[in-house]
């Protein structure tokens, strides 16, 4: 039998394709090549009539053919597709702002960044993290928390519920972790609670519907305010600087007394709000079955507040626009 030049028509083929000018003739290459009535399945059904040494070398050379071509229309079939979405990508006039191709990848969120180096500053002092569901109970997010039925923040202009008997609703701030976290652990308790919460307020400068917090909670025997007080102005020294002081005036939450705000020193003079805290209302204790003898204290921080502050940036949307000028800068 008189065998056929394979490399011959191997180079035929790839002369075949690069005349080819839309993806869909490829199937007719295909078909030319490696279907019915093509040299190959000529070839193919020729080999039975060969001695077996023949049979084999012959064979083995036949199926490299065909391997060569399958991974070349492949790749070609790859190539072709991809310079077509250049090409269609070009001519569509796309937003230029937008660097699909860029080489460096992509990076975090200001906001993640922020939320982790908080939680990193905590973990180096021996803080682990804990989570918990955005759609919470009204007892975990107010009565555990020793919020009386009264107060306003439970008000359905203030708090965004999710059902008609208000027993369900969009957690307003991550504290809710701290009764989650005690109900399940004995203390002594040492977590901090990154998380987004809601509320029913209209978007201005400082305020949105949606923004993030992280929560903190120590629980150990003889915890006093001292230790609070040491705790935070390691944190604010560690994120802001060593020069920047701290001051903690009285203020009230349901939760903790005494309850506190921490002010931190700005620029001319200025003193700024950065954080809610204090010792663990007893009442809390209570309502996780902890001993009311139990001690401890717990914050609660903004983390668009503290990006807006160490940054100077004058308005919360700028974290949700996801306008890439201003995410490039971080
Ligand atoms: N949950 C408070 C808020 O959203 C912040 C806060 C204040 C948390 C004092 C605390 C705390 O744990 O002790 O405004």
């Amino acid at each position: 039998m008189a065998e056929v030049n394979l490399e011959k028509i191997y180079a035929s083929f790839l002369l075949r394709l690069e005349n080819i000018k839309d993806v869909s003739e490829l199937s007719v290459v295909e078909k030319e090549y490696l279907g019915k009535g093509s040299v190959l399945s000529e070839e193919r059904s020729k080999l039975s009539s060969l001695n077996n040494e023949d049979k084999k070398r012959y064979g083995s050379l036949l199926k490299k053919f065909s391997d060569d071509v399958i991974n070349k229309l492949e790749q070609f079939k790859t190539d072709f597709q991809h310079a077509f979405y250049i090409e269609k990508e070009k001519s569509e006039n796309p937003d230029l702002s937008i660097d699909w191709h860029s080489k460096e990848g992509s990076r975090k969120h200001i906001l993640t960044n922020v939320m982790e180096e908080v939680v990193d500053i905590f973990a180096s002092i021996g803080y682990t993290v804990a989570y918990g569901p955005e759609a919470e109970t009204s007892w975990n997010n107010f009565d555990a928390l020793n919020t009386p039925e009264w107060h306003p923040a439970r008000y359905e202009s203030d708090t965004l519920y999710l059902d008609k008997d208000l027993s369900q609703l969009l957690r307003t701030q991550t504290s809710t972790v701290q009764v989650r976290h005690m109900q399940e652990n004995e203390p002594p308790v040492y977590i901090v609670a990154p998380g987004r919460v809601y509320r029913s307020d209209q978007l201005d400068a400082t305020h949105s519907p949606v923004f993030h917090q992280i929560e903190g909670l120590a629980v150990d025997d003889g915890i006093t305010f001292s230790d609070l007080k040491g705790t935070l102005e390691h944190f604010v020294k560690e994120f802001f600087g060593t020069s920047v002081k701290t001051k903690f005036i009285p203020h009230f939450f349901p939760f903790t007394e005494p309850s506190a705000e921490v002010l931190v020193s700005w620029k001319d003079g200025e003193w700024l709000e950065i954080l809610g805290c204090g010792m663990v209302d007893p009442n809390v204790f209570k309502n996780v079955n902890y001993p009311t003898t139990t001690q401890g204290f717990a914050f609660g921080v903004g983390v668009e507040r503290l990006a807006m502050l160490r940054y100077g940036i004058d308005h919360i949307k700028n974290f949700y626009e996801n306008d890439v000028r201003f995410l490039d800068q971080f």
